[in-house]
């Protein structure tokens, strides 16, 4: 990504161009920073020891999953119809995680069938898969009593957090496995996302193996995702590598004390594929008050939660003309809401933009994870194409909804 003559170049393309060819608004992935963020990733552990599972919630576009699968990626999914993408993406099934939660006993049948590795997440769900199949292979999700993440939405770990076996329970789990003959083969834990710093990861760590070291037929150790990223440019990145160094430290200490081979996982999402990502959209709108000057554009939280749902930052750049005159402005959606904001970050919502007009085009940074996946059709508006971009070159990678997508389930109608 870069800004030439005021203009925001991804690729090597223009935004004016992406968006005469594909429309407005529309996000955008760039293939080589997709590419990079694993890479990166990957070489901070030693080869062997790591199996990384993409977090596909984060972005399960077709298109993405299969770079991913080409960089070496296996997969975490939390849904029947996340691991039927998965497969259909070409994912074998040995390389895929179904780690649900609340899950019918269907979802898991599905996964069985498909010989798709089944985590579970409650000692309810392993009495019922007990139940269903006796003297099998299963692994667990514990939760280790610490949870960390950039909103308390989304703390998964600790006594407030619903995920997870909680930890001093485990002794009802071998109950239930010896009553039902099951091998235990796996310890998960995933305690958060968004996380900044090691403390917490290496806490968590500590406590999860602490649980795994009671299990006597281990084979795998898998401590989640959750590894933040910088949005904001002053914002420090999670060092990785230090990060990586101290964990694959300590697991390999695990290992010896454990006394056979293990591997450790990891299901990072946003750390692989946020930085990929920006959504582009259109200032349809000027619109001032005593108080704030308001931007308006083409799109809206139905495109982009984050902002609204929490209070999440995400840098906006102006990609017509980067080098105007800067003003304080609240950028804000098309959506029937006076939450639709995008600008937001926590309970501030003005930002300092080179003040924008209308046609101008907005740039939304590091919008890859939760951005399109999480996005909806409220207001009955639909979601935008997406669109990958390498070397100069652009491939609609999903083309924009329309009216016809949006009636398609309606019974009474047409
Ligand atoms: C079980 C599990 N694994 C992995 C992730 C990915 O988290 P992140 O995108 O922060 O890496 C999540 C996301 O919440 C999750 O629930």
């Amino acid at each position: 990504m870069e800004i030439t003559d005021n203009t925001l170049y991804l690729a090597d393309i223009s935004v004016e161009r992406l968006m005469q060819e594909y429309g407005s608004p529309l996000y955008v992935y760039e293939e080589s920073v997709l590419r990079s963020q694993f890479r990166q990733l990957s070489s901070g552990f030693p080869q062997g020891l790591l199996e990384i599972h993409y977090s596909m919630k984060a972005n399960s576009n077709p298109s993405l999953l299969k770079i991913l699968l080409e960089e070496g990626s296996s997969i975490d999914a939390v849904s029947e119809f996340e691991v039927r993408l998965a497969l259909e993406s070409g994912f074998e099934p040995q390389q895929i995680i179904f780690t649900g939660n609340n899950n019918t006993l269907a979802e898991i049948e599905f996964c069985v069938e498909q010989n798709v590795a089944v985590n579970l997440g409650s000692l309810a769900l392993l009495e019922i898969y007990g139940q269903r199949y006796p003297q099998t292979t299963v692994s667990v999700r514990v939760n280790p009593g610490i949870g960390a993440g950039h909103h308390s939405h989304c703390i998964t770990g600790g006594p407030d957090s619903k995920f997870g076996i909680y930890h001093d329970q485990i002794e009802n789990a071998f109950a239930l496995a010896k009553k039902y003959k099951l091998t235990l083969n796996g310890v998960h834990s995933h305690i958060g996302t968004g996380i900044y710093s090691a403390e917490p990861m290496l806490e968590a760590m500590e406590m999860i193996l602490d649980v795994a070291e009671k299990f006597p037929d281990l084979e795998f150790v898998d401590f989640g995702g959750g590894f933040g990223i910088p949005y904001r440019p002053e914002q420090l990145a999670l060092d990785m590598n230090d990060l990586s160094q101290k964990m694959t430290g300590r697991f390999r200490k695990f290992i010896q004390k454990y006394g056979h081979d293990l591997r450790m996982k990891i299901e990072p999402g946003r750390l692989l594929i946020a930085p990929a990502g920006v959504l582009l959209a259109t200032v349809t709108n000027i619109t001032d008050t005593p108080k704030y000057s308001f931007v308006g554009i083409d799109s809206g939280f139905n495109h982009l939660v984050r902002p609204t749902m929490y209070g999440a930052y995400h840098q906006i750049l102006n990609a017509s003309r980067n080098s105007a005159a800067e003003k304080d402005v609240v950028v804000v959606g098309n959506i029937c809401e006076s939450g639709d904001i995008l600008s937001r970050s926590g309970d501030e919502i003005q930002r300092r933009l080179p003040s924008p007009v209308i046609g101008d085009r907005l740039a939304f940074l590091d919008v890859g994870a939760y951005g399109f996946s999480m996005s909806s059709q409220y207001n009955f508006r639909p979601r935008p194409a997406e669109v990958l971009v390498h070397e100069g070159r652009s491939r609609l990678i999903r083309r924009a909804e329309t009216f016809e997508d949006l009636t398609q389930c309606f019974v009474d109608f047409n």
